[in-house]
């Protein structure tokens, strides 16, 4: 390996620009922080632009965070942790007050009182929006906004973590590699602390909402040195992506149903009635479970605006209105083809309630951690909640720190993993396409021993291929996580459906904790991930 350039991040590193990264970086004041941005993410900005539901809290007048509370630990199928639940719903009204400060325009009724909406699972109406369903971009804009003026904040972009840099026992930065270089030479970023915020893994489905950023760098990092995961089996369907044959699929909110919206098939029959007594806003994985099955019965299923939202779309919905005209649909007329997506990823890095991982120097906020918020299954408009929740707890964690020794050196650190850091142009893209099909066939809304053990086998099999791309490792690696929790947990939870063990089990009402190499301080193979051989040590 040839000796990388160093560059001092200075106080805090953060990997990822999304909502947890650079609520995280302005909380943090008086600290210096460098914010690592994929190139697509500073235009874009991350998935959680995309986010069209909004943040839930507490805020009417018939609510409270006792209720919140009660609403998360119940949607999270007995593996929410209710001290964790307890201080998002406690902490949320100033988070939202936190925005608001920061220029989000939340939506307002005539006396200037901010509109609560309802969505699936939620006893009281408690989601703020913006514009509609406009949410995500608008917060992201504003947060963009405050972190470019702000003179502490750096942010760099084009350059890709690929490994964690460690020092002795202690996380002290990343290795990365700039993509925009043609040699592709490698770069030691150090700080004196780490924040690993770099969001979900849906691209490893076939269908999802998420955006291609969304594939798992960050979890397969941690994972490689030696972090605590858990429950990495949980992974949400969104039960209303349209159904357009894009990749990724447009999302049609839940809020859709909270206003009334109806989900109908081919025959236009009402089918959520039947199946649950809260009908349409029945949980996550309940309504996408039953269209699934429609689906499989040869049905199409609909969403039906046009009672409940009408005329009104355009101006209470615009993204979904324009990603539905975008495909000749006017929902104001015509219901809208939907189908299930891979959403939302409760499972990751195990965290504590100052969002500590087990890594001395690393933290992990947003989608790549699991807090202990959501369990089975994330209550809707909780993440971005969060997200913001954790990151002023980071925050608050690392500005009270008795200052370190940060040295500007790369004498004593070296790589969790040095196998990666080597030039790699690959693309990979045949074999991703195949992996992102077997997750979805086989470990996607409906499992089995046969269907995960099949799956396992293919991963292998595609593992053992000479020249894989830095994508498809670190696909492969959560494919793996996501998998073989799958096929141990035998039972039925939440977002994770056993079609072999249909019931939740008593014994398994707990989280999973367990590393993936076992060893921390291990390189763990040639290809930057020996699939098979990685052992699942529970902790
Ligand atoms: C939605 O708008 O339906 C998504 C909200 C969420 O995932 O929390």
């Amino acid at each position: 390996m040839t000796r990388p350039n160093i560059v001092d991040a200075g106080d805090v590193l953060v990997l990822g620009a999304g909502l947890a990264g650079l609520f995280t970086a302005l909380k943090l004041a008086p600290k210096r922080v460098t914010v690592l941005a994929g190139s697509r993410c500073v235009t874009e900005h991350g998935a959680s632009a995309w986010a069209q539901g909004g943040i839930a809290a507490a805020l009417g007048p018939d609510d409270s965070p006792e209720l919140h509370t009660q609403d998360t630990i119940a949607a999270g199928a007995g593996l929410v942790d209710p001290k964790i639940a307890t201080l998002l719903a406690q902490e949320a009204p100033d988070r939202v007050h936190d925005l608001i400060a920061y220029g989000v325009p939340f939506d307002r009724d005539a006396k200037g009182d901010l509109v609560l909406g309802r969505e699936a699972a939620h006893s009281r109406n408690r989601i703020v929006h913006v514009s509609g369903d406009r949410a995500g971009a608008v917060i992201m804009d504003a947060l963009w906004g405050a972190a470019r003026a702000d003179e502490r904040i750096s942010i760099m972009a084009g350059l890709r973590a690929v490994s964690f840099a460690k020092r002795k026992n202690k996380i002290v930065g990343v290795y990365a590699i700039d993509e925009t270089a043609p040699e592709r030479s490698s770069v030691l970023i150090l700080a004196e602390h780490v924040v690993l915020a770099t969001g979900g893994i849906g691209t490893l489905f076939e269908v999802t909402t998420n955006p291609p950023s969304a594939k798992g760098d960050g979890l397969a990092m941690a994972a490689r040195a030696g972090a605590a995961l858990a429950d990495t089996a949980f992974v949400q369907f969104h039960p209303t992506a349209i159904n357009v044959g894009r990749d990724p699929a447009p999302l049609a909110t839940e809020a859709l149903r909270g206003e009334g919206a109806w989900l109908i098939n081919s025959r236009g029959e009402r089918f959520m009635a039947a199946a649950h007594p809260d009908a349409e806003l029945a949980p996550r994985d309940v309504v996408a479970r039953e269209i699934s099955r429609q689906i499989r019965q040869g049905n199409d299923v609909y969403l039906d605006c046009r009672k409940a939202v009408g005329e009104a779309f355009p101006d209470r919905f615009p993204t979904v209105f324009a990603s539905c005209m975008a495909e000749d649909i006017d929902p104001r007329i015509d219901p809208i083809p939907i189908a299930p997506a891979a959403h939302y990823h409760m499972g990751g890095v195990i965290t504590d309630t100052h969002g500590r991982t087990t890594l001395d120097g690393l933290w992990a906020c947003g989608e790549v951690a699991c807090t202990g918020a959501h369990g089975a299954n994330r209550l809707a408009s909780n993440s971005l909640l969060e997200a913001l929740v954790f990151g002023a707890r980071i925050a608050a964690d690392i500005v009270n720190r008795q200052r370190s020794a940060h040295i500007v050196s790369g004498v004593g650190v070296e790589p969790c993993n040095s196998a990666l850091l080597a030039p790699n142009t690959k693309t990979s893209l045949g074999a991703i396409k195949r992996l992102r099909h077997i997750m979805t066939t086989r470990v996607g809304l409906v499992r089995t021993e046969q269907s995960l053990s099949l799956a396992l086998d293919d991963i292998a099999d595609l593992s053992s291929a000479q020249t894989p791309s830095l994508d498809l490792l670190n696909l492969l690696v959560v494919a793996e996580l996501v998998t073989r929790d799958a096929l141990e947990r035998r039972e039925s939870r939440g977002g994770h459906f056993r079609a072999d063990y249909p019931e939740p089990s008593v014994e398994l009402a707990r989280r999973r904790p367990f590393t993936f190499s076992g060893d921390p301080a291990s390189d763990i193979g040639a290809n930057g991930g020996d699939i098979q051989n990685a052992s699942f040590a529970s902790i």
